[in-house]
């Protein structure tokens, strides 16, 4: 078997597979900044990524597409429902987004979570090349760090956060705390997005494990007396910045943005929000002060129309189904209410996009809702910047997303605040042109500088020193 020098690990590979009529199909790279960002690195290091396929049962050899090897760990149906709906996504995604919906705390998926963490942890040490690196991704996989070294402690392991690291006193509600930092431990460097995060997660470290940290160091003992310093602080993720540039100029992006103002009778201010399906990034906080700016005539559907892009996301959990129905129902309710034969206040489509319509979305709305109640970063707040190279548009940014630590110069708010959500959104629905451009120039050069290849090397200098170091 071939080993990879660099290895990453995720829950999901970085492509889809695309079903075509005829029974086949083919493999198509998933949409996404972090395959764009480690693509030179992977095809010169013949680097391997480890992950799932996306789909229960699914048995597959390990294959070759465009330059990198994919090796598919399998989900069982079971696995699928314990470790991915149910440990990540019932269990650990609530509890790191402050409880917004109460985390629920099952045994068995814990027992399923520990078991798949092992299986992703196996995977990676039989693909890495002796004295290779290993670069593990997100929540789902907080235990892999730790299973890694104890097989392969010649590896140097990098572990990235992509999602908040809450506060101690909600970190504290978990059962299985102490076994979670420990696994996270393992890695040699623990990326979050934000200062607050690694903060948060050194807090932790030092009252569950009682063990010392300074700056951003942390001594983690070992079992032979030594003492390993582990590196746990912030690498706030971007976007490929220069795409997004790139397809912001192209004409027929242009003029499909311009064919979305058309088809959406051309109001004065269209109004944009684009999220999964998740509870956590406040659709309903937003839905809700534009409800009530229409009920109080501050605007009218003939002049602003919102569009909610809301992709499906996690549709068999709990939490969000009722999310879904909720939702549905308020833009029902304010639809009916208020439109007229030939305008909508809401456009509300439950449907994922391709980029290319993204862009002519982004380059077609004159204000961008961004009003997570907690989210790790925000990427879409980065494209929208991106996407407007007319230094056009206005950001609304919620100040519990990690986007606001680099985009000062976005209209802030406190999405749980109706009111100040409310005069915000006129805010930007009335800004001059002279000041959309100068907060959008800074904006620009923030993310163009600070893109996801910066991103991704910084984090990867960063494990390189202290591979070096421990060698
Ligand atoms: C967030 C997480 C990712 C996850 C993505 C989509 O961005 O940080 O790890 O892949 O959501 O969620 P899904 O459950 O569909 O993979």
């Amino acid at each position: 078997m071939t080993q990879s020098d660099f290895v990453v690990v995720a829950n999901r590979l970085p492509v889809d597979w695309v079903a075509d009529d005829a029974g086949g199909g083919a493999w198509r790279t998933s949409p996404g900044g972090l395959v764009t960002a480690l693509d030179p690195v992977m095809r010169q290091a013949k680097g391997a990524w480890v992950g799932w396929v996306g789909q229960p049962e699914l048995e597959l050899d390990p294959f070759d597409f465009e330059g990198v090897h994919l090796i598919p760990v399998r989900l069982s149906a079971d696995d699928v429902e314990n470790y991915y709906e149910g440990f990540s996504n019932d269990t650990i995604w609530p509890l790191y987004h402050d409880v917004i919906s109460p985390p629920r705390y099952r045994r068995v998926w814990w027992e399923s979570y520990v078991a798949v963490n092992e299986r992703f942890a196996q995977a990676a040490a039989a693909a890495a090349a002796p004295g290779g690196t290993v670069w593990v991704q997100d929540y789902q996989l907080q235990l892999v760090p730790k299973l890694l070294r104890e097989a392969r402690p010649d590896l140097t392991i990098g572990y990235f956060h992509h999602i908040p690291f809450p506060a101690y006193g909600l970190y504290s509600q978990l059962p299985w705390r102490r076994q979670v930092l420990e696994g996270l431990l393992g890695a040699d460097v623990i990326g979050f997005q934000r200062v607050a995060d690694a903060g948060n997660f050194a807090r932790a470290v030092r009252r569950q494990l009682r063990f010392e940290t300074k700056a951003s160091g942390i001594r983690v003992p070992q079992e032979d007396g030594s003492v390993r310093i582990a590196l746990a602080k912030a690498f706030p993720i971007s976007i490929d910045a220069a795409t997004y540039v790139e397809m912001a100029e192209r004409p027929d992006i242009r003029a499909r943005a311009a064919e979305i103002r058309e088809s959406l009778g051309n109001p004065k201010r269209i109004l944009l929000g684009v999220d999964r399906l998740d509870y956590t990034k406040g659709i309903r906080h937003r839905l809700k002060a534009f409800g009530e700016l229409i009920q109080d005539q501050r605007l009218s559907v003939e002049d602003v129309t919102l569009v909610q892009v809301a992709s499906p996301s996690r549709e068999r959990v709990q939490a969000y189904i009722e999310l879904r129905d909720e939702i549905e129902l308020t833009v029902t309710r304010i639809n009916g209410d208020h439109d007229t034969l030939g305008h909508s206040a809401i456009r509300y489509l439950h449907q994922g996009f391709p980029r290319e319509e993204m862009v002519a979305l982004y380059l077609a709305a004159d204000v961008m809702l961004v009003t997570a109640l907690r989210d790790g970063m925000n990427l879409v707040a980065k494209e929208y910047v991106a996407s407007r190279a007319d230094n056009r548009g206005v950001l609304v940014l919620s100040e519990f997303a990690g986007a606001i630590d680099e985009l000062g110069s976005a209209l802030r708010v406190n999405p749980h605040d109706i009111g100040a959500l409310k005069d915000t959104i006129m805010r930007a629905i009335e800004m001059p042109k002279a000041e959309q451009g100068r907060r959008m120039r800074a904006l620009r050069k923030k993310v163009i500088e600070n893109d996801v290849a910066r991103w991704s090397s910084s984090f990867l200098e960063a494990l390189d020193a202290v591979g070096r170091a421990g060698r």
